[in-house]
């Protein structure tokens, strides 16, 4: 197949005409109950509200004349090196799994703009979630976990690398049951034929071969997937702290540290400590494991972040084998004291609604992280989907 696959673009795309705030598409529906062949089908859809901004464009909530909503992510294609068809392309390559991704629901364009409609995730994303209800239970981070490690199996077994990893690009398709799906494509290659020196990942969640920390030089393509591995190390470190490992300490005017817990919703990422983190990679020091232990975090759940973060690539557990993991497989070991616990069931109550109830068995629990004076050891309701349509 090859990277571009025209023909399976053509077929996820809209027929689509432009008004004020609004655009119309034109689709056809096959009822079989009528015995109706090919019914023209025209929906309009309105512009709502932003749900979120990052590097190359906006997501919209948009709602359609039926009440139905979408959101649909807004990309500008006049700058120089947007290849928005990477984008879409791995969309509809994952389209069969709406189970572990943001569900694809076509795509349009105009002279100045592509647009990607996807399913409504009101729960948001990750950040969102996790700067609601502080870091996660044991087994919610166990099922975020497994869930986030089915999709890179299914990425990864694709050839695809996902390369940007990070909390804002993890959607809550449930908070209770917890059901994530992974989002965000902009920056998704496929792994042959790609080099790792292109773009790169978030701030915080960016592996070090990217960093250029390592004393060897990863060009190989092999390395991408390997990549989107430390990146998820990062990832469960956070759910399971609030804080990602290596995070660049603040520096308060009285001359304390103090970790700048949630800065990261108002848009900035949080940065990372190089120095510390060159000292892992150069093996001068353990990965730090005191935040993970000051959180209560078992030595099944501690061991498997240290598969994750291996400054190795080579070494960093791939998927599959991660999804293999001890931690992954086990029960987590009942939770010793259930006040805290309590107050995160209510948080997420709170923002989720009166009507979910976080299941409290073999749950873990911790201290809250919020703040933290650390200094380094060691130094959104669902569209048919265009295929529903064909
Ligand atoms: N389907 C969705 N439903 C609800 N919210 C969404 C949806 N898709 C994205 N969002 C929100 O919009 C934010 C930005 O979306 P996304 O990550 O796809 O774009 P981006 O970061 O701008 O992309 P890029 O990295 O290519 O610049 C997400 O972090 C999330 O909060
Ligand atoms: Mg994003």
């Amino acid at each position: 197949m090859s990277d571009r696959d025209d023909s399976k673009l053509d077929r996820f795309k809209l027929e689509t005409s432009f008004g004020d705030g609004t655009v119309t598409h034109i689709t056809y529906k096959t009822d079989m109950a009528a015995r109706e062949r090919r019914a023209r089908v025209q929906t309009t859809w309105t512009d709502k509200k932003n749900l979120g901004s990052g590097g190359f464009g906006v997501v919209i909530l948009q709602q359609a004349d039926g009440g139905e909503l979408r959101a649909v992510k807004k990309i500008y294609t006049g700058a120089a090196n947007i290849d928005f068809t990477r984008e879409i392309t791995v969309m509809t390559k994952v389209a069969h799994r709406q189970d572990l991704f943001v569900k694809f629901l076509g795509w349009y364009t105009n002279s100045d703009f592509v647009f990607i409609a996807m399913e409504y995730i009101e729960h948001g994303d990750l950040t969102h979630y996790l700067k609601n209800s502080g870091p996660c239970s044991a087994n919610i981070a166990q099922g975020i976990t497994r869930q986030l490690l089915e999709g890179l199996v299914t990425l990864h077994e694709l050839d695809i690398a996902h390369r940007d990893i990070k909390p804002q690009n993890v959607l809550i398709a449930s908070p209770e049951p917890i059901w994530v799906k992974i989002a965000d494509f902009g920056v998704s290659k496929r792994t042959k034929g790609t080099m790792l020196h292109t773009r790169l990942g978030s701030q915080g969640y960016v592996a070090p071969e990217l960093m250029g920390l390592l004393s060897r030089r990863y060009m190989d393509d092999n390395y991408s997937q390997a990549v989107d591995m430390w990146a998820l190390g990062c990832v469960v470190h956070e759910i399971l702290t609030g804080e990602i490992p290596f995070r660049e300490v603040e520096y308060e005017p009285d001359g304390t540290t103090e970790f700048d817990f949630g800065s990261e919703v108002g848009g900035m990422e949080p940065r990372t400590d190089i120095g510390t983190l060159k000292s892992f990679c150069d093996g001068k020091t353990d990965l730090p494991t005191d935040l993970l232990r000051r959180s209560l975090v078992s030595e099944l759940a501690i061991a498997f972040v240290k598969e994750l973060l291996v400054a190795d690539p080579d070494s960093r557990a791939a998927a599959k084998k991660a999804l293999a993991s001890v931690w992954i497989v086990s029960e987590e070991e009942p939770r010793t004291n259930i006040s805290i616990e309590d107050t995160r069931i209510n948080k997420i109550k709170q923002t989720f609604g009166a009507n979910t109830s976080p299941t409290s068995h073999g749950v873990n629990i911790r201290q809250p992280v919020k703040p933290l004076v650390v200094v380094p050891t060691g130094q959104k309701e669902t569209g048919s989907s265009v295929t529903d349509a064909m």
